[in-house]
């Protein structure tokens, strides 16, 4: 008789996101503000290692301003599942960060949906991603669009998600600030200024229009960012020059992430990018490159993650096999051919 197999611990990429246009329509009931969102998720990821055991759950994580305990969302996610399908076996948690920490890059949240995909996967619940939308939902506002994944559309609290027929495919610049902003405190200051309204503007144009490539981005902006540098006013004047450097270098959107504090910008060519990333650099920025995922490239690394054997070592590597692509300034990327910024439709 042959062994019983080991269970298998699964590698999952977790990526970052950037808001390519973000308003915010009106305070809500339960504390939160109506959103209108665009979502799209970037090539840098975090590595997430979900391996099972017998019982009880840990995480651990290489970043020291990462919790270890049940202030980890990863780790919540976890507790969440387990609750809710009534599981009775355990898990350990591996998360090896790349995405900056408070940055508004979604980092968190992306690992929280990383751990409740794998572990629907190991422990045998079977919910997919579909069934795991309300745990996410009661996780945090970005967790149930990492689920999802590429662009789309964030209604309600930006947890009401749905992917665009139009996929944006380019290359984005993303500038670490190294300062992380508090999300909460960032929206309490919008409300002294907000003037409620019933529907967007620019995000209504974005999704509806016909317009394609570069002349779809300007309308696009982000209603937090205001908000946020009244919140951090050490930022602003770094904002200004990566602003500048950003558009000079030809990006066809240059905007705050979320509520901050990492700032990007989408362009349709890599070596224009390039360019500015030298420039950013030459500033004295810290700078990543990496493309845009689009909801066909995210379903795919899900599945592959997922059907991958037991993969030995796993949890003791630094790189992720899946996408290797973003680079800090210096690294010279493989010389893939520049794709261009396009609208796709899926
Ligand atoms: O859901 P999450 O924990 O990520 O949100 C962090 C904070 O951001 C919330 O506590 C809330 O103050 C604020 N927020 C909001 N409206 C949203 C999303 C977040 O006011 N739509």
């Amino acid at each position: 008789m042959r062994p019983p197999s080991k269970p298998r611990a699964l590698l999952l990429p977790a990526y970052a996101k950037i808001n390519l246009g973000l308003e915010v329509l009106g305070a809500r009931q339960d504390g939160y503000h109506e959103l209108r969102t665009l979502f799209q998720t970037i090539e840098l990821h975090d590595d997430v290692v979900v391996r099972p055991r017998a019982r009880g759950l840990a995480v651990r994580c290489d970043h020291p301003d990462v919790p270890r305990d049940e202030g980890n969302l990863a780790l919540r996610a976890a507790l969440e599942l387990q609750r809710y399908a009534g599981v009775g076996k355990g898990a350990e948690i591996a998360i090896t960060k790349r995405i900056p920490v408070g940055g508004g890059l979604g980092g968190g949240s992306s690992d929280a949906a990383a751990v409740l995909m794998g572990l629907d996967h190991l422990w045998g619940v079977g919910l997919g991603p579909a069934g795991l939308q309300p745990l996410a939902r009661r996780l945090g506002a970005d967790v149930p669009f990492f689920l999802v994944g590429g662009t789309a559309l964030g209604l309600a609290r930006g947890d009401e998600v749905y992917p665009l027929r139009r996929q944006v495919r380019g290359h984005t610049l993303i500038v670490d600030l190294g300062r992380p902003v508090s999300t909460a405190a960032v929206f309490a200051r919008v409300d002294r200024s907000l003037t409620p309204r019933e529907n967007s503007h620019t995000i209504f144009r974005f999704v509806s229009s016909d317009l394609e490539g570069l002349r779809a981005f300007p309308i696009l902006s982000n209603e937090l960012e205001r908000a946020a540098l009244e919140e951090a006013p050490d930022l602003a004047d770094r904002v200004g020059r990566i602003r500048g450097i950003l558009i000079r270098g030809g990006a066809a959107l240059a905007l705050l992430s979320g509520s901050g504090s990492s700032f990007f910008g989408l362009f349709e060519d890599g070596r224009q990018a390039q360019g500015a990333q030298s420039a950013l650099v030459a500033a004295g920025f810290i700078v990543l490159r990496a493309r845009t995922v689009s909801l066909d490239q995210y379903r795919r690394a899900w599945s592959r993650s997922l059907r991958a054997r037991r993969a030995r070592g796993v949890g003791n590597q630094s790189r992720s096999r899946h996408h290797g692509d973003h680079r800090r300034q210096g690294h010279s990327g493989r010389g893939r051919k520049a794709e261009g910024l396009r609208i796709d439709r899926v």
